[in-house]
């Protein structure tokens, strides 16, 4: 479980927070989604709830995070990295760089945690496969496409089993079969048993994975609730944030006069 409370973040040398008043909480196997214009905060409020800010990063926090009900502030950055991943929009921050096979660079960081050499390699394989990328093990990391790169720094973050995941924008290089795969695997990670935050653009995403969605705008939460009505509500495009496909189809029936419950019925009865 995560939870904050009344957190507010101020970036060092920054004029003005770029969070304020976030209350969020993540049982779990919860996966919650957040969503938001650029600008909004949704890499900063991840930066927050993986302890990277401001313990790396910088600045002044305000509130409290907790971690399964204890209080983080005082946890060192490698007993907060053990419980908690986070997975950046950019593959390139991830990958290790010195590793010369797609294999290595998953075991990586199972085997700086000092683990068993079974047990690197069984982490490894485990996450290369539920990711769909075992084919890609023996490849060189550093002459993938970005999609594949994402899915290996994806995958080197599975190996390390975080009790908890924070993804900012984990598909934002992937196409709709990479886009798929990375939503099925978050939602196996969930059955599992992990609480994950995933910070997206990709509504459609959102509403097939997270029970619950928060709406930042302007580092404030501006709408929170069930996934289901947070992508209905119609102050959504106005927020910066695409509306589902499904939402969409929905209103272009409404609007060209067609009631879809009706048209549904009907087909229904054929
Ligand atoms: N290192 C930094 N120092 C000062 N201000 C920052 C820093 N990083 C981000 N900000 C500011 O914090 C606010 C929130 O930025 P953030 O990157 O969290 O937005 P975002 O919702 O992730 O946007 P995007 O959709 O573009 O990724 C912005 O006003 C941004 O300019
Ligand atoms: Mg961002």
């Amino acid at each position: 479980m995560i939870a904050l409370a009344g957190v507010g973040y101020r970036y060092a040398g920054a004029a003005g927070p770029a969070l304020l008043d976030i209350d969020l909480e993540l049982r779990d196997g919860e996966v919650v989604g957040l969503a938001g214009a650029s600008e909004a905060g949704k890499t900063t409020l991840c930066l927050v709830v993986s302890g990277l800010a401001p313990r790396t990063v910088g600045g002044q926090i305000r509130g409290q995070v907790t971690l399964d009900g204890e209080d983080v502030d005082a946890w060192p950055m490698h007993r907060l990295s053990q419980r908690i991943g986070i997975g950046f929009q950019n593959p390139s921050t991830q990958l290790s760089g010195v590793t010369d096979t797609v294999f290595e660079e998953v075991a990586f960081g199972p085997m700086n945690l000092a683990l068993p050499r079974v047990e690197v390699v069984a982490r490894s394989w485990a996450a290369l496969d539920l990711l769909r990328i075992d084919a890609l093990a023996e490849r060189d990391p550093r002459r993938l496409s970005g999609g594949q790169q994402q899915l290996v720094a994806m995958a080197g973050l599975l190996a390390m089993r975080p009790a908890h995941l924070v993804l900012d924008e984990p598909t934002a290089q992937l196409d709709p079969a990479g886009t798929r795969m990375v939503g099925e695997a978050i939602e196996r990670l969930a059955a599992d048993g992990a609480s994950i935050l995933i910070a997206e653009q990709k509504t459609d995403l959102l509403a097939s994975i997270c029970s619950r969605l928060l709406v930042l705008d302007g580092g404030r939460v501006a709408l929170s609730g069930p996934s289901a009505e947070v992508l209905a509500d119609l102050e959504l495009s106005r927020l910066g944030v695409a509306e589902p496909s499904e939402v969409r189809l929905r209103r272009a029936a409404d609007a060209a006069g067609a009631n879809v419950a009706r048209l549904a019925g009907a087909f229904a009865r054929d």
